[in-house]
C-alpha cells in the first residue's frame, strides 16, 4: 500500500523513445490504486499509440486541444482540475523549454499552465541536448518555479550514446510520485541510517556475516528523505539499490560502520540505527586463505564498539533510535535494552518475521509506553516510524 491509492494522476507524454517507460509507469500507478488520465503530444503519439495508454490507463487518452468530446470544449480546463498530481514523463527538451516559457500551444502545456496542482517532469533526451546550456537554462527556471524535476539518470542512450538523459525507470518515476505526497516532517533536520548486516573477516575469504537484508534500513532512509530530510545511509554488504536523493556510505565491518557513522554523527540531528551489526569479530582476521586441517579449530572472538550506544551517550547526542531484533520474550527484552541503550525510542521486531521479508511488525518503546504498528509493508512501517519521530523531536 503507498499514498498513491485514490489519487487522480495526469500523466503527460511528450515525444521520446523513452515513452514506452510511460506504458509501465501507467500499470504501476492504476495497480496502486490510483486513477491515471493520459494526455500525449503530437509527437508522443508517433513512439507509442494512445490506444495502449488507454488500455492501460482504463481512460480515453486525450491528444487534442480542441476535443469535442469534452462537453464544454475545453479540455486544458477539464483535465487539469481535480487532479493531485499532473507527471510529465517523458518531459522533452522541447516540452521543458516551452514550460520554462509558458508557453501553451497544445493540449498538455496548454493544461499544465491552467494547473492548480503539483507538476513533476521527467526529463528524457540525448546527453548534448541534456547538457546545452538552453536545457540548463530553462531546468534552473523550473525548479524556482516549483516543478519537481525527476532525474534524468546517467547511462546508455537510445542513440547509442552513453550519458545523462537517461529517463528515470517507471519504478523510480512511481517512487518519485508517491514520494510527493509524504507530509515534510522533516523539512532541514539531517537524518543519519544504519542499515544491513556486517561482515566480519575470518581471512582473505571467509567472515561472520548475517541475514538482515538491509530492506527495514533502506525503507527507514528513504522515508526519511520523503519527509524532507537530508539523509546519510551507512551501508552494509546489501543487494540493495540506494534510494534516490540521499548520501549512501557503503561499509563492510562494524569497525568500518562505528567509524563511518562517528565521522558524521556530530552534523546529524536524528540517528537511526537499524543495521544488525555483529556483536563480536574475529580477535585476528588472517592474511592468507585458512587452510583445512582434519581436527576442531577454535575461533576467538571479541566484542565490537555499540555504535548506538556510543552515539546516545555522546555530548549533544542527537534524537537515538534503536531497533531489536528479538526471537523471544520481544517485548521485555526491547524495553530493557532501550533503557539500557538509553535511546528515547526502539523500534522491536521479531527476528524471524523480519530478516529478509517485505513485510514486518513494529513495536515501538518510548518514555510513554508501547505503541503497536501492525503487520505491513516495511515502507509503510517506515513512515510511520519517521511521524513517530517527528512527533518526538524536541521543537526548536
Ligand atoms: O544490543 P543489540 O545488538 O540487540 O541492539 C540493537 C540496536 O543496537 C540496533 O539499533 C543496532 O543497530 C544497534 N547496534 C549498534 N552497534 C552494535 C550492536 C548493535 O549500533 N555493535
Amino acid at each position: 500500500m503507498t499514498d498513491i491509492q485514490g489519487k487522480r494522476i495526469l500523466l503527460g507524454l511528450s515525444g521520446g523513445i523513452a515513452a514506452y517507460k510511460a506504458a509501465e509507469l501507467t500499470r504501476l500507478l492504476t495497480q496502486a490504486g490510483a486513477e491515471v488520465r493520459v494526455v500525449m503530444t503530437e509527437a508522443a503519439c508517433r513512439f507509442i499509440t494512445p490506444v495502449t495508454m488507454q488500455a492501460l490507463s482504463g481512460n480515453p487518452v486525450h491528444t487534442d486541444l480542441w476535443d469535442a468530446r469534452v462537453s464544454n470544449n475545453m479540455a486544458h480546463i477539464e483535465l487539469s482540475r481535480g487532479c493531485d498530481a499532473i507527471v510529465v514523463a517523458p518531459a522533452s527538451a522541447d516540452f521543458l523549454a516551452k514550460l520554462a516559457l509558458g508557453l501553451c500551444d497544445d493540449l498538455l502545456s496548454t493544461l499544465c499552465l491552467a494547473r492548480e496542482c503539483r507538476l513533476l517532469a521527467a526529463p528524457a533526451m540525448n546527453l548534448q541536448m541534456w547538457g546545452n546550456p538552453a536545457t540548463q537554462r530553462n531546468l534552473k527556471q523550473l525548479r524556482a518555479d516549483g516543478i519537481a524535476i525527476l532525474g534524468p539518470a546517467s547511462g546508455d542512450q537510445a542513440c547509442g550514446e552513453v550519458g545523462m538523459g537517461r529517463m528515470l525507470e517507471a519504478e523510480e518515476i512511481f517512487e518519485e510520485i508517491d514520494a510527493c505526497f509524504q507530509p515534510r516532517l522533516l523539512a532541514g533536520k539531517r537524518v543519519l541510517v544504519t542499515a544491513g548486516p556486517t561482515f566480519e573477516p575470518i581471512d582473505t575469504v571467509r567472515g561472520i556475516a548475517n541475514t538482515s537484508s538491509g530492506k527495514m534500513g533502506y525503507a527507514v532512509a528513504r522515508a526519511a528523505r520523503d519527509a524532507g530530510a537530508a539523509v546519510t545511509l551507512v551501508s552494509g554488504p546489501t543487494a540493495l539499490a540506494a534510494p534516490r536523493g540521499l548520501e549512501r556510505i557503503d561499509v563492510s565491518s562494524a569497525q568500518q560502520m562505528y567509524d563511518a557513522v562517528m565521522a558524521r554523527v556530530a552534523k546529524a540531528d536524528v540517528f537511526i540505527g537499524v543495521a544488525a551489526v555483529a556483536d563480536y569479530r574475529p580477535t585476528e582476521a588472517k592474511g592468507h586463505k585458512l587452510k583445512k586441517g582434519t581436527g576442531e579449530i577454535t575461533l576467538q572472538l571479541r566484542p565490537n564498539p555499540d555504535i548506538l550506544g556510543t552515539v546516545a551517550t555522546r555530548r549533544n547526542a542527537p534524537f537515538c533510535v534503536g531497533f531489536a531484533a528479538e526471537t523471544e520474550n520481544l517485548e521485555a527484552n526491547a524495553d530493557a535494552k532501550r533503557r539500557r541503550k538509553k535511546v528515547p525510542l526502539l523500534a522491536a521486531n521479531l527476528a524471524q518475521h523480519a530478516f529478509g521479508a517485505d513485510d514486518n511488525q513494529l513495536i515501538l518503546f518510548d518514555d510513554q509506553g508501547r505503541h503497536e504498528l501492525p503487520r505491513a509493508p516495511k515502507i509503510v512501517l517506515a513512515r510511520a516510524l519517521i511521524a513517530h519521530i517527528a512527533k518526538l523531536l524536541p521543537k526548536k
